[in-house]
């Protein structure tokens, strides 16, 4: 059984995962890519053996496509997402769900709306794959550190593209903390508070670096940096600290070098070696959930909304000189996809 596979965006992200969809995961084909940029859909779509599509709505309407994975720019994702559901096709949408609570909430009214047993949107906040992050959160089921007390988070890329601004550093990158936090911990992020130290010279479009306080509610504090233009590689960091120990994710360096009396480490530039197991282990997961008519083992539409929501607080916060401020989450936010698992609709479109 093969799943054929639609993916939109022929970007970073959209490249990466067609690639792994193609050649390292099982049960999947990748048979369409779609670009408003042609070139860049027809050389990924020749170097995937796909067609290709310079519209997303054909991409998803097309009878060779069973499932859709969107990693279009962050603001393209409500619609497209939206036009997966119409098409009763499963969809996993790269991260951010939606930039803005109103459209993820839309999304989740749609997708409940529409009643079709298995829930069709799965979100890639694939750090929750990451075998690293995974044995961490198993350590703190065993018991391992004891009760968690503070997380220390570090979210630090080398550059970033010019065009943003300091919202989209939380909505966009400080969105991943916000999903790793919580999952974690198990545990919704109730409020928040932001916080500016002097910027970097080297951006003058947003605030960098910006640190974030997230409180959970079972009373953990956690503080995050996020950093965008490092410079000095792509780095992330934490450590949970408890009342018996601590747990820290291994620090992700490709090679450590020891030459004349000296031990030195080199960083990825970004975040694809960093996650590439992240990003296939997501990807098989929902293969393998689409083909066994299971429910995805990712993270869930509410799961993204709830996410969307303590972004729009951190906002709000940035807005409000630093303000601390509440979230209430109407769905339950935190674990939710890994407590799934139940059988109740069968992807009848896989072949
Ligand atoms: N999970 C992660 O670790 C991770 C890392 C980076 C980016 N992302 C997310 O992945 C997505 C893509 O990011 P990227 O770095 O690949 O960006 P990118 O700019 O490299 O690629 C985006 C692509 O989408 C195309 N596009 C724009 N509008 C479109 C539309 N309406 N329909 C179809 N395609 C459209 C662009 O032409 C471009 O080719 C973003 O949502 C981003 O937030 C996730």
């Amino acid at each position: 059984m093969t799943v054929r596979i639609g993916v939109i965006g022929a970007g970073v992200m959209g490249s990466d995962h067609a690639r792994t969809l193609q050649g390292s995961v099982s049960g999947a084909t990748v048979t369409a890519i779609a670009d408003p940029v042609q070139d860049r859909a027809c050389a990924l779509a020749a170097e995937t053996g796909a067609r290709c599509f310079s519209s997303a709505e054909e991409l998803i309407a097309s009878p060779f496509v069973d499932a859709v994975l969107i990693a279009s720019n962050d603001n393209a994702h409500a619609e497209q997402v939206m036009a997966c559901l119409e098409h009763g096709k499963p969809v996993l949408c790269e991260k951010p769900l939606a930039p803005t609570v109103r459209e993820c909430q839309d999304l989740v009214d749609r997708q409940d709306a529409l009643a079709a047993g298995i829930p069709l949107i799965s979100v890639g906040f694939m750090r929750r794959f990451h075998p690293a992050y995974r044995a961490m959160k198993t350590l703190l089921e065993e018991g391992a550190i004891g009760q968690p007390l503070m997380v220390l988070s570090s979210h630090r890329n080398s550059t970033c593209p010019p065009g943003g601004n300091s919202a989209a550093t939380i909505t966009n990158s400080g969105i991943h903390e916000i999903d790793i936090t919580a999952w974690l911990l198990n545990s919704p992020i109730e409020s928040v508070s932001w916080h500016a130290p002097r910027s970097t010279a080297l951006d003058s479009s947003r605030q960098d670096p910006q640190v974030l306080h997230l409180r959970t509610a079972d009373g953990v504090l956690t503080a995050v940096d996020l950093f965008l233009n490092a410079q000095y590689g792509y780095d992330v960091r934490c450590e949970i600290v408890g009342e018996l120990g601590t747990v820290e994710l291994a620090r992700p360096h490709l090679t450590t070098t020891s030459r004349a009396l000296t031990e030195s480490k080199s960083y990825a530039a970004d975040w694809r070696p960093v996650f590439a197991d992240a990003y296939r282990l997501q990807s098989q997961a929902w293969v393998d959930a689409l083909i066994s008519g299971t429910r995805p083992p990712l993270a869930t539409a509410e799961e993204a909304l709830a996410a969307a929501r303590v972004a729009q607080a951190l906002v709000d916060s940035m807005n409000s000189g630093g303000a601390t401020i509440s979230i209430n989450h109407p769905h339950p936010a935190a674990g939710e996809s890994f407590a799934g698992g139940k059988h109740e609709r069968t992807l009848t479109n896989v072949r």
